[in-house]
């Protein structure tokens, strides 16, 4: 797969130094294109070694990372829109918002800043305990600020129930949700997010930023995590 991916770009780049008669010129990033096509297979390799598997699991592609990214985009341009030439202040929550909030923080013209806050309520189930705690405050105050909650799903919506209540008592100026996920099927509190990205089924899902057990927040893409019927499920799995 690696090999057969990294071919068309090594005859892409035969031309291009045929043309050019010098192989090593230089790109216009000052990278050699010899070290240039190696580093492109190397992450090519990489990206496959990194997709395996756990044992008895299984992850079906439910939204792809180029679909995930445009979503950003849009939603990056729409806050933008909605508070022209605010800065604002976005409130990841650990540690499943890194990706999103990266993105959506890279693709947002104009003054940003970040903070990140911690609770636990899931553990190594994939069903919510329902029981939030704090285990990471935030830096800064969020007094006055324009903050967006950056959290990569909105579920039951305790976690964010739980927040808002937090950050509502600490007067910021506007206080929104960007959700990039949203199962509104399990939802059980009246909690809404301002800006959503997706809105899915009730699956489990993992990637991009979303783990089971620590395991998957490193897949580029989303996708719903199935168990065969050898491997050990979780306690309270369905
Ligand atoms: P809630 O409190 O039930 O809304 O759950 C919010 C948190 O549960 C999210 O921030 C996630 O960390 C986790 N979560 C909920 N659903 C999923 C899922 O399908 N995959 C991975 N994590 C999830
Ligand atoms: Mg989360």
């Amino acid at each position: 797969m690696a090999l057969r991916l990294c071919v068309p770009f090594t005859l892409h780049l035969t031309v291009y130094a045929a043309h050019h008669t010098i192989f090593t010129e230089h790109s216009p990033d000052g990278i050699q294109l010899s070290s240039l096509r190696a580093r492109m297979c190397m992450a090519k390799r990489t990206q496959n070694s990194r997709r395996s598997l756990h044992p008895g699991e299984k992850v079906r592609v439910l939204i792809s990372s180029t679909r995930i990214q445009r979503r950003i985009k849009e939603l990056s341009r729409q806050i933008a829109k909605d508070f022209q030439g605010e800065p604002l202040h976005l409130v990841g929550v650990l540690k499943g918002s890194v990706f999103f909030l990266s993105d959506l923080a890279r693709n947002i013209q104009g003054q940003v800043s970040i903070d990140f806050i911690a609770v636990s309520s899931y553990g190594k189930e994939i069903h919510s305990s329902g029981q939030v705690r704090l285990t990471r405050d935030l830096d800064a105050s969020i007094e006055g600020k324009t903050v967006i909650v950056v959290e990569d799903i909105l579920d039951t919506g305790m976690t964010l129930q739980y927040l808002l209540r937090i950050f509502e008592q600490r007067n910021p100026k506007h206080l929104r949700i960007a959700a990039l996920l949203d199962k509104p099927g399990r939802r059980i509190t009246a909690v809404q997010a301002d800006y959503v990205g997706f809105t899915i089924p009730n699956e489990f899902v993992v990637g991009f930023g979303l783990d089971y057990a620590e395991r998957y927040r490193n897949l580029p893409d989303i996708g719903v995590l199935s168990f065969s019927k050898s491997a050990r499920k979780p306690a309270d799995a369905k």
